[in-house]
């Protein structure tokens, strides 16, 4: 039986009908098999998982997609029961928003100054106040989040660890379509064109890995994903293409490390990334 609550009032009556280990599950809502992996993981760790369902204002620039960011809740609420969550908190902006926008906010850092966050100003200041408001509200042991949006998994497992939140943050593989184009709610917006332009980004990511694995270093790996993304179906614009160590440091020159990319299709931003196993620094 999957409840759904929408006022934090009964999400903390349904969270204390919950015994055992309980695992959460943030969303935006507009699920996809990429969320459902995500609730499954969940479902295999945790004795009972909560998913929450809420656009967040706080982390949408004044020139981005909030308002039509797409909202399905009778999908959204099947898929829960199809992959057996126990509660699903749907909130209002004004429940989770009472006073109007949070004056103090979560600062995500250097960390967060770079990439998704040099692109859209602000946006881990929200992703990472409604992030803990959420994480308050459920108290759960454990919190998913998807390799998806890796500077965003990075930055929650900093914030666990540093504001010392007790919850282990578990990080789950990106699900993706059989051409290799990252599952996102944001896919539906684009065009037959469009969509196949965007598979530069993960064709970029492709190269990136294939070079590493045949020994290229650092500077080649990063020539073969750019030549992959210049080769690609036209009509993708790279925002950035970088390679970093895993931990989003600069410059990793050997080792493990991960490329991180973002592009425009029509209007539509996209982003992807993926592990670079660099050879080790002889
Ligand atoms: P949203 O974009 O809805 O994503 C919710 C969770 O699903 C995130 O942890 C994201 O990384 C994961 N996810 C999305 N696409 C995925 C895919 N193809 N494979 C695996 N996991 C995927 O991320 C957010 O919402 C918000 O920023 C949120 C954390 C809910 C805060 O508002």
């Amino acid at each position: 039986m999957t409840e759904l609550v929408h006022t934090r009032k009964e999400l903390a009556a349904a969270r204390d009908g919950l015994t055992g280990t309980v695992g959460v599950v943030m969303t935006m809502g507009a699920l996809h098999s990429g969320h459902e992996t995500l609730l499954r993981a969940a479902r295999e760790r945790a004795d009972h998982v909560i998913v929450t369902i809420f656009v967040n204002p706080l982390q949408f620039g004044p020139n981005e997609d909030f308002d039509r960011y797409p909202r399905t809740l009778d999908n959204d609420l099947e898929i829960c029961r199809r992959a057996g969550a126990d509660v699903v908190f749907a909130p209002a902006v004004s429940d989770m928003y009472p006073d109007g926008q949070p004056t103090v906010r979560v600062d995500p850092g250097r960390l967060g100054e770079g990439l998704e966050g040099h692109s859209r100003p602000g946006f881990f200041h929200g992703v990472l106040t409604v992030v803990l408001k959420l994480l308050h509200l459920t108290r759960p042991d454990l919190a998913f989040f998807g390799e998806k949006d890796y500077q965003q998994l990075t930055l929650v497992r900093r914030m666990v660890r540093d504001l010392d939140v007790p919850t282990e943050i578990v990080g789950v593989p990106t699900v993706r379509e059989p051409d290799g184009l990252a599952l996102s709610s944001r896919n539906r917006y684009l065009s037959v064109e469009e969509r196949a332009a965007a598979l530069s980004l993960s064709a970029a990511l492709r190269a990136g890995v294939e070079a590493a694995e045949q020994g290229a270093d650092a500077g080649e790996v990063l020539a073969a994903a750019h030549r992959a993304f210049d080769s690609g179906t036209p009509g993708a614009r790279l925002d950035y293409l970088v390679l970093t160590d895993p931990d989003l440091e600069p410059d990793p020159l050997a080792g493990p490390a991960r490329m991180l990319i973002a592009a425009w299709s029509g209007t539509t931003r996209l982003i992807d990334n993926a592990a670079i196993p660099l050879a080790p620094r002889s």
